[in-house]
């Protein structure tokens, strides 16, 4: 597709940017940004709310740099095991431990009845699900309580006589004493402004000067890597600024700006001496007033949620980090799990590196020219797999670069989305048409010519559909786009519309080759397999949580074994449409029945030591169940519509005569409901407004605007002679591109992004990120198309096709997770085939083997 001159200096001007970025990144996280290595400061002292005026207000906070987590009851629990979560202070801290009861009760109303109380100057317990909440209630911070569960999270022990006049409640302890707190957060000061004339500050002061006496507040910095993350941990949090024009007059006369800030100020001395001060909560407060209760002294209970996510953020994000492999999307102060392949890499590099130079060199070798040229190919593909392995760890499994959400933006849709099709309208080119000799034509219409003029769904058609699928689904992916409803119906039909293309083009080969060989099917599964594999290992992440790649698998092996089945005699429409409705069927069992996808799971566990949860997976394969079949139909209509054209005239039996003179109308017929359905699926699609609706229906409409789409393009000579050449390069690469695209494009395992921070504080892209766009884009698309150049040798010298020209265009052939056919006049059988074959199955059973070791051993 590229002119080489063009290709060559994309490659090498992609090469620079990725080391420039690697050296940059490297330097910015090793000599500039040593005061803050695990992003517990960015959390602590930094963040903005993410608003853009759709969203409901302030369910988004964003510390600088790293991925902040909301977390669910029982995250909490996992996190506190059996130590309590203690809260002290005055009302002002107490909305955020209502906002933490909240997030652990279920509906029976605790919390509104406890705050409805009258007189609620006292001490709260509430237990659920495991996990403990204390409030201890302390507006002057001197209370024997707060100085005890000081000392017990400090692992003392405390005098129990006097604990027990203390402790009002009696559900603190067990038998095996009292619980230590896993956690505190000390906050007040208001009371000391309101109910001391002149000695407030001094005795503010004087306070948190006895707390931070009692307590030993540790460095951050070095903490999360420990399995505990940053351990316990007492954290106090700032005075925060009441809304002064709203306070009562009475409050007004005392609580001044000037105590206020008097008394931040001192914390700011303190926090600079080593004091854990939760700084973010007074950023979330600044200039958002409607942030404020009607009291003008409360936060409203979404910021109080916020302030609970950010204490749980540092205390919890270290210790799930380390117990969790996957997704590793907790980023702020938490820990990459040492990166050990990290070192090995680029050694390994050097080595292939090494070894291609000493085997060009070497021309006494005794290898043959064409062995030579095979084994170099293999190094370089080697080699080029290692970097971009690499460059996945160092961008998704260390702190050189920042992970931060996708923000969305309507406008930034558009302007991407635009750019992108722009970029598809300047590479539009048309193949040179055919004299329009009618007959012929028609007769050549459907039949698989080498020129794709005449053909319905050609591969490059495919391609480019998968390529403008592709660029789709990582603009969705960073701007973050799940959560509004129109762009998320899109990236459902992109998903059908890829298994569509799956199922039809896998049954398109099967009809019109009838390779049913061990050969095929191990191609085409290391072909799609390969990188899925390597990431898994390197990134210590679950192959099954790459979807895409074992979805793309089962789908593959269903239309396999759907054709092979008796597959004598596929030539009979009718049998082959009632095994493709019997294997839809049998999938569904297998999907919503409870038993063998259990059966399944057994298997994969004991196999290949691979764990997934089954509902999850379940949800996978359930979110298109049929629309792989309706691909194999179109394939089978299809096929069976260019067997009648190729039938010579004489040879036609009447109906098959009939058909094709009417052909025309036929198409028209055909043309005039994808012109109907399209619109009927959107008007559908548009009357819910729920994406659980959505999530039902899909899996039985999906067929109508991909059928729709597909009939369309194909609908008109002029249509069909037009190929957009930008799209189908992309489509050749789209399952590298998705893949990749999880850790160096998209990150935290696809849940945020990669950024460089070059955006600031402004995290929309026309604002700010689309320098970040620019740099990334490239090398995303860069290392893909590195990677499936090399998964292509790689897979043809694993599965024994290394330079036989056959094989070759074999593993070409099978060069997508999905290709259409290659119109082909070779016969279907490969006839050189008993050892290479023999020695195929030996190399895959070894890489089996080999990869289930190394399971063992990880
Ligand atoms: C991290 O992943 C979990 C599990 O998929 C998900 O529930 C959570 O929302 C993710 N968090 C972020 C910040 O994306
Ligand atoms: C805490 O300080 C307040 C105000 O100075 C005082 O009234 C109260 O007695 C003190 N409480 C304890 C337990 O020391
Ligand atoms: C606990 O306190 C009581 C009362 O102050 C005292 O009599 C007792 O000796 C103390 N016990 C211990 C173990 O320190
Ligand atoms: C707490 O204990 C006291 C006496 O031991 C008992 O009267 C009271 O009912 C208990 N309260 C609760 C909530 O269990
Ligand atoms: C507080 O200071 C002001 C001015 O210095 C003084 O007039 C007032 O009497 C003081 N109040 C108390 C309670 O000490």
């Amino acid at each position: 597709m590229f002119r080489v001159g063009f290709a060559d200096a994309f490659s090498k001007g992609a090469l620079l940017l990725l080391l420039t970025i690697v050296v940059a990144s490297c330097y910015r996280d090793y000599f500039l940004d040593t005061r803050d290595p695990y992003k517990c400061d960015a959390l602590l002292n930094q963040g903005q709310w993410l608003e853009s005026p759709d969203n409901k207000p302030y369910t988004k906070w964003q510390p600088s740099g790293c991925m902040f987590h909301q977390y669910s009851a029982p995250e909490i629990a996992e996190c506190s095991q059996d130590g309590d979560i203690t809260i002290v202070g005055d009302s002002t801290v107490r909305q955020i431990f209502w906002a933490l009861a909240r997030k652990i009760e279920d509906d029976e109303g605790w919390v509104e009845e406890e705050r409805n109380k009258p007189d609620n100057h006292g001490d709260l317990e509430y237990s659920k699900g495991g996990v403990h909440l204390k409030f201890i209630w302390d507006p002057w911070l001197n209370s024997t309580a707060m100085f005890r569960e000081l000392t017990l999270l400090e692992g003392g022990v405390v005098n129990e006589t006097i604990v027990n006049d203390n402790v009002p409640s009696n559900g603190s302890y067990l038998e095996t004493g009292p619980r230590r707190p896993v956690t505190m957060l000390i906050g007040g000061g208001l009371w000391y402004a309101r109910h001391m004339e002149n000695t407030s500050i001094e005795a503010y002061s004087q306070s948190i000067d006895r707390i931070s006496l009692a307590h030993d507040f540790s460095d951050l910095r070095t903490l999360p890597q420990s399995t505990e993350g940053v351990g316990p941990q007492v954290f106090i949090a700032p005075v925060i600024e009441p809304l002064y024009y709203m306070l009562s007059p009475a409050r007004q006369s005392t609580i001044t700006p000037e105590k206020i800030s008097a008394m931040n100020e001192y914390l700011g001395l303190l926090s600079r001496a080593g004091l854990n001060v939760v700084w973010s909560y007074a950023k979330m407060m600044k200039d958002q007033p409607a942030a404020y209760s009607m009291s003008g002294l409360h936060v409203m209970d979404p910021v109080a949620t916020r302030m609970t996510d950010v204490l749980l953020n540092l205390r919890c994000n270290g210790k799930a980090t380390q117990h969790l492999t996957y997704p590793v999307n907790k980023t702020c102060c938490s820990s990459y799990s040492s990166p050990r392949w990290l070192y090995f890499i680029p050694t390994f590099t050097l080595l292939a590196r090494l070894g291609s130079i000493v085997l060009s060199k070497s021309r006494h070798s005794a290898l043959s020219d064409s062995g030579k040229g095979s084994l170099q190919g293999v190094t370089i593909a080697i080699r080029d797999l290692l970097v971009v392995l690499f460059f996945c760890v160092l961008a998704d499994r260390t702190h050189t670069l920042d992970k931060i959400p996708g923000v969305y933006s309507t406008l930034d849709y558009r302007i991407l989305l635009g750019t992108i099709t722009l970029a598809c309208l300047f590479t539009i080119y048309r193949e040179p048409s055919s004299p329009p000799d009618s007959q012929e034509r028609r007769l050549s219409e459907f039949s698989g010519g080498p020129r794709t003029e005449h053909q319905f769904l050609p591969r490059i058609q495919g391609d480019e559909i998968r390529g403008f699928m592709q660029i789709f689904i990582l603009i969705y992916g960073f701007l973050g786009a799940s959560d509004v409803l129109d762009l998320y119906e899109l990236f459902r039909v992109c998903f059908a519309m890829y298994l569509f293309l799956l199922g039809y083009g896998h049954t398109m080969y099967f009809l019109q080759k009838r390779d049913f060989s061990f050969d095929r099917v191990a191609i085409v599964l290391v072909r799609m397999n390969l990188l899925a594999v390597c990431l898994s290992f390197v990134m210590s992440r679950p192959y099954l949580s790459y979807y895409w790649a074992p979805l793309v698998s089962f789908w593959f092996f269903v239309v396999y074994v759907t054709m092979r089945v008796v597959h004598y005699r596929n030539d009979s429409v009718a049998f082959l449409v009632a095994k493709i409705f019997v294997s839809a069927l049998a999938v569904t069992v297998v999907v919503y029945v409870k038993g063998p996808l259990h059966l399944v799971w057994l298997m994969l566990k004991v196999f290949f030591r691979t764990d997934f949860v089954i509902d999850d997976w379940r949800g996978h394969v359930g979110t298109e169940t049929y629309i792989v079949f309706v691909g194999m139909l179109a394939a089978v209509i299809a096929f069976q519509i260019v067997g009648m054209f190729e039938t010579p005239p004489a040879q036609r039996s009447l109906s098959v005569e009939v058909l094709v003179d009417c052909f025309d109308t036929f198409r028209r017929l055909f043309v005039f409901c994808a012109l109907i359905i399209g619109p009927l699926f959107w008007i559908t699609a548009q009357s819910h407004t729920k994406k659980k609706d959505y999530d039902w229906f899909m899996p039985f409409l999906s067929w109508m605007p991909v059928v729709s789409i597909v009939i369309l393009r194909n609908s008109l000579q002029f249509l069909r002679t037009r190929h957009c050449r930008a799209f189908a390069w992309v489509g050749r690469m789209s399952l590298e591109l998705h893949l990749l695209s999880q850790h160096i494009f998209l990150a935290a395992d696809g849940h945020g992004t990669l950024s460089l921070g070059l955006g600031g504080e402004k995290l929309t892209v026309l604002m700010g990120r689309w320098k970040e766009l620019v740099l990334l884009a490239p090398i995303l698309v860069w290392c893909a198309w590195k990677v499936s150049k090399g998964t292509k040798v790689l897979t043809a010298s694993i599965t024994g096709h290394a330079g036989d020209e056959k094989g070759n265009s074999q593993a070409r052939s099978a060069d997508h997770d999905n290709e259409l056919p290659i119109p082909s006049t070779q016969g279907a059988m490969r006839q050189d085939g008993i050892s290479s074959k023999l020695r195929s199955k030996r190399t895959l059973i070894v890489l089996m083997l080999a990869i289930w070791v190394a399971k063992l051993c990880t």
